[in-house]
């Protein structure tokens, strides 16, 4: 099926995302969800912490991490994650996984974490935002389709566009641990959450373009179970 494009107000996108998130919660003993950092699913996590629901069974996944910021960092998704969805949402820190970006073997430590989604059984809902060059986690133009996790390069369009979260340009990692597209694409379901005018070509490019390695969001076009939650200037161009 092609993906399904729901096009809502600003403030409908955060409770429809937790209504699809609920439900993947509901529908296994052990649900896995896959959690994105950045903007785009604040609202989310959010409305997630209003429902009030019991979280206890879940585990959760990031989809990246910087690498190179000391450990505590406050943009760290690790930290980003504490106080967007462990605080709120009252999660055990223990059922929230990411890759450790402080080995001093990054690509062990990416493929245990691979192995980790895999022993929890896999991911059954993914959570996913946009870069507006197309990323999708931190898989950047012209990587391959079928990547697994593995420790990336940023591009300097990312440093920029993540620079808001920093003092300085210089301060934004050059480097990072991503989820690779190939990783992505074994969840379940994935859910993506685009808002805004910067989005509108990433997401055009998504969805009607052709899958391509010059945007690494068109492969949501080869998985059979995606929901697009946009507003209307994220969806002019569809
Ligand atoms: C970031 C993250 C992605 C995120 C995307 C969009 O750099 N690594 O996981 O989905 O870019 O971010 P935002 O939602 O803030 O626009």
């Amino acid at each position: 099926a092609a993906p399904l494009v729901r096009v809502l107000e600003p403030a409908g996108i955060g409770p429809a995302a937790s209504r699809l998130v609920l439900d993947a919660l509901a529908s296994r003993h052990s649900p896995v969800i896959g959690v994105a950092t950045g903007s785009s699913p604040s609202p989310l996590y959010r409305a997630l912490a209003a429902s009030g629901a019991d979280f206890g069974h879940a585990s959760w996944f990031a989809l990246d991490e910087y690498v190179g910021l000391p450990p505590g960092h406050p943009e760290s998704y690790a930290e980003v994650l504490r106080r967007e969805i462990i605080e709120p949402l009252g999660l055990d820190p223990r059922a929230v996984h990411l890759p450790d970006p402080h080995s001093g073997d990054l690509p062990a430590a990416c493929a245990a974490y691979e192995e980790r989604i895999a022993a929890a059984g896999g991911i059954d809902l993914q959570i996913l935002g946009i870069g507006r060059n197309g990323h999708l986690a931190f898989n950047e133009p012209g990587g391959a389709l079928d990547s697994r996790t593995r420790v990336e390069a940023l591009s300097e369009d990312t440093r920029e566009a993540n620079r808001r979260f920093f003092d300085s340009l210089e301060d934004v990692p050059t480097h990072c641990l991503t989820q690779g597209l190939g990783t992505i694409l074994d969840a379940g379901q994935l859910l993506l959450i685009a808002q805004g005018e910067d989005k509108a070509e990433a997401l055009r490019a998504a969805l009607k373009g052709p899958v391509s390695r010059d945007c690494p969001a068109s492969v949501l076009q080869l998985h059979g179970r995606v929901t697009v939650l946009a507003d209307a200037a994220a969806a002019a161009l569809l």
